[in-house]
């Protein structure tokens, strides 16, 4: 899972509930997530939450006093349950007990936590966390449709193994999931209702089994891009080439490793999207032939030679289709941008062409870019890629055609 983007949720004050269950555990971390991202979290726990992890642990990494009864005399008038919401942008239960949700569902006000919920006037979002029958039960799947249908954002649950020893769907996401969800959350849906395709990272070229030709692309840009969109509201499908890179969150990802296999998985889907984002640094050329087998060094024979056929240019077959999506596309250049950028988006016939500027970002955690486009060229200042990646999404969101809202 990809680190936290500092700042994003700067200025954002939470509520952070807890109820009883092991998953408390994950809450710790979360908290952290929470924190450094710039959120301030106000943490409230149950009775039986502090059974699992103790307020202490929880006001060290929060960095202010936790609240567990409705009678805490800290509050000057007495009423935490109105007090503590009333700067709040959400409250967040995590985890949120079998019991809780059915507390939630039927407006139960019996102590601090459920009374703030129902106190709230902000947004409440629930994050499930129980046994795979507690979760199946009719009641707990009448309680959360329930609470869908009240406006409340559930997140989650996730499947896998369990504490009790069993598997299936019921435990809480893990703590870099539920952050994701939480900052997705806050994040204006400017691409809502589009599916958005994009391919990213290098693409790798076999001489030989062991052997092939890539290059320095990290897929960092392209992968923050995917997440920028996910947050946006998009429905996304990455198409990726070998990357050392956590899939970002809510987002559809299809792995391939040669230029030919990334052009097909690309046509596959490009039927379905509203845009396509062509980030992959895609190999230019491949071997005609290759080897089947290891090449060996041998005294007696020739150095190894080499013939290379061009590869499909991904971004121009898209940009050729009778109904093209919005496409956009991506220049890493080791010199004379200005030239190069609008050179290229030319050639590509894509309506934005997005330049990298200065020496080759490759890897590194920030970038600064130029929007080529048939209207001019705009330099964006620098920023941390995954910052750089939402305006970029802001920006392409702007541009897209009406008619593109169906297709
Ligand atoms: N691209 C592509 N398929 C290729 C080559 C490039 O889809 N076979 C896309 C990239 O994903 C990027 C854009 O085209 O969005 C520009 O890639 P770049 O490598 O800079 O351009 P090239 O056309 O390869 O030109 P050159 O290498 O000569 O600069």
């Amino acid at each position: 899972m990809a680190t936290v983007a500092p700042g994003e949720l700067a200025g954002k004050h939470l509520v952070l509930g807890l109820t009883g269950g092991i998953a408390c555990y994950k809450i710790a971390e979360l908290t952290r997530l929470l924190t450094k991202a710039g959120a301030t979290v106000q943490v409230v726990m149950t009775d039986a939450a502090t059974q699992f992890i103790t307020p202490v642990t929880m006001q060290a990494l929060s960095g202010r006093p936790v609240y567990t009864s409705q009678w805490d005399a800290r509050i000057a008038n007495n009423m935490p349950h109105i007090d503590l919401s009333r700067e709040a942008d959400a409250i967040v239960i995590a985890p949120a007990s079998t019991d809780f949700l059915a507390r939630l569902a039927h407006g139960m006000a019996d102590d601090l936590l459920s009374t703030l919920c129902i106190a709230r006037d902000c947004p409440l979002l629930v994050v499930p966390a129980m046994n795979r029958q507690m979760w199946q039960n009719p009641a707990t799947q009448r309680n959360v449709a329930q609470l869908r249908a009240d406006g409340v954002e559930v997140l989650g649950p996730d499947s896998g193994p369990q504490a009790c020893g069993e598997v299936g769907d019921g435990r809480m996401l893990e703590p870099e999931a539920t952050y994701e969800a939480i900052a997705s959350f806050f994040h204006p849906k400017l691409l809502a209702g589009r599916r958005l395709l994009l391919t990213a990272g290098p693409t790798f070229e076999p001489l030989d089994p062991v052997r092939g030709i890539t290059n320095r692309s990290s897929g960092k840009m392209g992968f923050s891009l995917a997440r920028a969109a996910q947050q946006a509201g998009a429905e996304v499908h990455l198409i990726a080439g070998p990357v050392a890179l956590d899939t970002p969150w809510g987002v559809y990802r299809e792995d391939v490793q040669t230029a030919q296999q990334m052009h097909d998985a690309v046509m596959r889907a490009v039927a379905d999207c509203d845009v396509f984002i062509g980030v992959a640094a895609v190999a230019d050329w491949r071997v005609d032939h290759a080897s089947p087998q290891k090449i060996k060094k041998t005294a007696d024979k020739p150095m190894p030679t080499f013939t290379f056929v061009e590869n499909p240019d991904i971004l121009a077959a898209v940009a050729k289709l009778a109904h093209p999506p919005f496409c956009v596309g991506f220049a890493a250049e080791s010199g004379d941008l200005e030239l190069h950028g609008e050179e290229k988006r030319v050639r590509k016939n894509v309506p934005l062409l997005i330049g990298n500027l200065g020496p080759l970002t490759f890897g590194l955690d920030d970038n600064e870019v130029v929007l080529f486009e048939a209207s001019g060229a705009t330099k964006l200042p620098r920023a941390d890629k995954r910052a750089l990646a939402g305006t970029l999404i802001a920006e392409i969101a702007k541009r897209l055609p009406d008619t593109s809202l169906i297709r």
